[in-house]
């Protein structure tokens, strides 16, 4: 058994050899990495800034107050909550305080690219709610507000709609879901895990103006630690506190949380913005380049991106989402299988691809590169070796980033 310390050389390794596409992935800067191997992991710290648990939390309240402090003025959120572990968690923290165990909840249906925590009956929030689901049209892919418009009259005990995706390339009309939910009495939830930093950057609509609660990750695109936050108005604040802790978790990762204060500096600064118009370019140059190489292979759904990252039907390979994954993983280039709405193959094996483009973005990849990075995985899908082209494009684009 190889020891921790090798692993992690090993896993250090591979990330530096190989180009990740995983929509969902993104490389902390070395400011958020150190935050997360400081003391302040030793530290419990049950309770809120000034109203702790535990004696001993003076500098910790200081980082969690910088960390709340700067997600508000990031989001224009009239409360932040930054403990959640992850966004499920942060999903769950938001149920436990907006609604009562059997409540209906109308949420974007999984299989059509909505997330496990939004009703699965596997996942807490499936057990304990009633979920019902709208998804997207089959003709053009795009959210069926007809759908979403008839579930809410044929539901009228909705009390709460979750909107928010996993796998959906294109914008979210925020504010005219939330004014549909308000006009049928339900409250309104933006679960933002994979656009935070697009809608930090002000490159995707902010659900903040029009939500009763706005949850994340902060592992995405807004390229933080590991973990969740919570943004509220100030009418729902205690209740989302209270839920966090002492409803969901007990102490904060004190530490993560110190990360995520490192995260929220980077992303109120100006070069944030120019990433994140930079990661929307790529997606769109990889939507055209799939269609280029051949819109046969690659039936890209939806017909483009309106964010970071592209949803390919891989049907036309004659290869399921599953083998196209391994396969262009056994050459050091990372997707992950994706269910495509009205798929026929089980989640499984799946029909289709996610390919998503902030950590490419991140190493400084402009839009001529994404072309290169689809044609790469094009012939790696036709049985062609492409490895050493493939950590030739990295060495590449990491010296291009050191010179840069
Ligand atoms: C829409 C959505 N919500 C919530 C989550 C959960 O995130 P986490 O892995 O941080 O629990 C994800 C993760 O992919 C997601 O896509």
């Amino acid at each position: 058994m190889p020891t921790i310390e090798q692993l992690i050389t090993r896993e250090r390794d591979r990330q530096t050899h190989s180009i990740n596409l995983i929509a969902s992935e993104n490389y902390v800067s070395d400011y958020v990495l150190r935050m997360l191997g400081t003391v302040f992991t030793n530290k419990y710290a049950e309770g809120y800034p000034g109203k702790r648990w535990y004696g001993g939390c003076e500098f910790t309240d200081q980082v969690e107050q910088h960390a709340i402090d700067l997600a508000k003025e990031l989001f224009h959120a009239e409360h932040a909550n930054v403990q959640p572990h992850s966004g499920t968690q942060a999903n769950l923290a938001a149920y436990l305080a907006l609604i009562k165990p059997g409540d209906k909840v109308l949420a974007f249906r999984l299989e059509h690219g909505g997330h496990l925590s939004h009703g699965a009956p596997f996942n807490a929030s499936g057990k304990y709610y009633k979920f019902v689901h709208y998804g997207v049209r089959k003709d053009d892919g795009l959210i069926d507000e007809q759908e979403y418009v008839r579930l809410l009259k044929e539901n009228p005990d909705v009390k709460l709609v979750v909107t928010g995706a996993s796998s959906y390339p294109r914008a979210i009309p925020f504010a005219r879901m939330a004014a549909i939910a308000r006009e049928h009495g339900a409250m309104f939830m933006a679960d933002i895990a994979h656009i935070s930093g697009l809608v930090a950057a002000g490159e995707h609509e902010s659900p903040v103006p029009v939500s009763d609660v706005v949850t994340m990750s902060t592992h995405k695109t807004i390229r933080g630690p590991r973990g969740g936050m919570i943004l509220c108005t100030a009418k729902h604040a205690g209740k989302i506190d209270r839920a966090v802790f002492p409803g969901c978790q007990g102490g904060p990762l004190v530490h993560v949380v110190a990360a995520k204060a490192a995260m929220l500096e980077e992303a109120v600064a100006p070069g944030f913005k120019t990433y994140i118009k930079q990661v929307i370019a790529n997606a769109k140059a990889m939507a055209k380049a799939f269609t280029e190489v051949n819109a046969k292979r690659y039936r890209v759904l939806t017909g483009g991106t309106d964010n970071h990252m592209v949803m390919v039907d891989v049907t036309g390979t004659g290869k399921n989402g599953l083998e196209i994954e391994k396969l262009l993983g056994e050459q050091n280039l990372y997707v992950n299988k994706n269910f495509i709405p009205f798929d026929p193959r089980p989640n499984t094996e799946t029909s289709g691809i996610r390919v998503g483009s902030p950590m490419i973005t991140t190493l400084g990849a402009v839009e001529a590169d994404m072309a290169r990075v689809v044609q790469l995985m094009d012939k790696a899908v036709s049985g062609e070796n492409v490895s050493k082209q493939v950590q030739a494009m990295m060495e590449e684009l990491t010296s291009r980033k050191r010179a840069g």
